[in-house]
């Protein structure tokens, strides 16, 4: 496959590569290497030029970049990457996707901040540019629908594991898919798909994840007091860390149902609130206790009588640390 200029500076990031070597590799003249070279620098790239010796790429200071993203896919590619500066809802561009191209089997879109990032319960998601990820992932799974509702805990198991392991951050899971630091919520995941009555399945679903990688300058006032960042000293790759959790979401889609126990062994040891008094929405100052989390990711609540009920969705909130 042919390379692009990016691919070329990056490969050799240690060492200045001249402008005729780059101009054989792409088959184009060293005048409009130098014309690609100062449109890479308009974008935000820091590209040092040295005559007698040629470019080098410096850094690509954390710009969001569909090849990039791409290169970093290892045992998992989508078949089509799109990156956005601005978009309204990547859901909905992964769902006017998936409507338009009957045969796509997969898409990852990622977008530097989105006018109309929505969440759970109809809210909107704060998607401020340059510190966080917003992004959707688009698949055609093949299991029953039962199993499928299994996706959204994949997706938070897998999406801690990745923070953890890139970031060297510790979040905890409040149920059903919110990532928490020190008690403030930092990333939350929204899955919203097409059922397909004749077969009982998923005709298509949408994974949307966002994450808040560092403070922004202004936070709104409705939310100041819940929302949190992941805000690690490192240097933070927003690239690199799409491709992880892209892969890491797939790696462990694919293992389901098979490894469903695991996983929600998985999910229960990372969870926020099982053993914690509980309030749940609709249920004024009522207090539960949360017991246990069932095969399918549900919720299990004892109230004051002892009586036990099942949860498949809503909004709690944990009231008392621990009991
Ligand atoms: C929630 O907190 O209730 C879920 C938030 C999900 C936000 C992500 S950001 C990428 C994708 N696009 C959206 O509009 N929402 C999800």
């Amino acid at each position: 496959m042919k390379k692009t200029l990016l691919e070329i500076l990056e490969n050799n990031m240690n060492s200045y590569i001249s402008g005729q070597d780059i101009a054989t590799s792409l088959n184009m003249t060293r005048a409009n290497v130098w014309k690609e070279i100062q449109k890479l620098k308009n974008q935000g790239y820091t590209i040092d030029s040295i005559r007698n010796k040629g470019y080098r790429l410096i850094s690509t200071n954390d710009i969001l970049n569909s090849q990039r993203i791409i290169n970093e896919m290892v045992k998992f590619k989508a078949d089509q990457v799109h990156v956005f500066e601005e978009i309204g809802s990547t859901n909905d561009f992964a769902t006017k996707l998936a409507l338009e191209n009957p045969s796509l089997e997969s898409a990852l879109i990622v977008s530097n901040t989105q006018s109309l990032g929505r969440g759970r319960r109809g809210r909107s998601f704060y998607s401020p540019s340059n510190s966080g990820i917003y992004m959707s992932i688009l698949l055609r799974p093949s299991l029953s629908l039962l199993d499928t509702q299994l996706f959204t805990i994949a997706a938070a198991v897998s999406l801690k594991n990745v923070i953890y392991e890139n970031l060297n951050v510790s979040t905890s899971i409040k149920w059903l898919n919110d990532l928490y630091l020190n008690q403030r919520k930092v990333a939350g995941i929204l899955t919203e798909g097409e059922i397909e009555l004749e077969t009982s399945s998923y005709k298509h679903l949408v994974i949307g994840i966002g994450i808040n990688i560092s403070n922004p300058d202004c936070i709104p006032e409705d939310i100041r007091n819940i929302y949190g960042s992941i805000s690690s000293n490192i240097n933070i790759d927003r690239n690199k860390l799409i491709a992880r959790i892209y892969e890491r979401i797939m790696h462990t889609l694919s293992s389901l149902p098979h490894s469903k126990f695991q996983l929600i062994e998985e999910y229960k040891r990372s969870s926020l609130v099982l053993g914690k008094l509980v309030k749940l929405s609709n249920f004024g100052d009522r207090l539960f206790k949360a017991l246990d989390i069932s095969e399918y990711g549900h919720l299990i609540v004892e109230d004051e009588n002892g009586e036990i009920t099942e949860l498949n969705s809503g909004e709690i909130s944990v009231v008392i640390n621990s009991l």
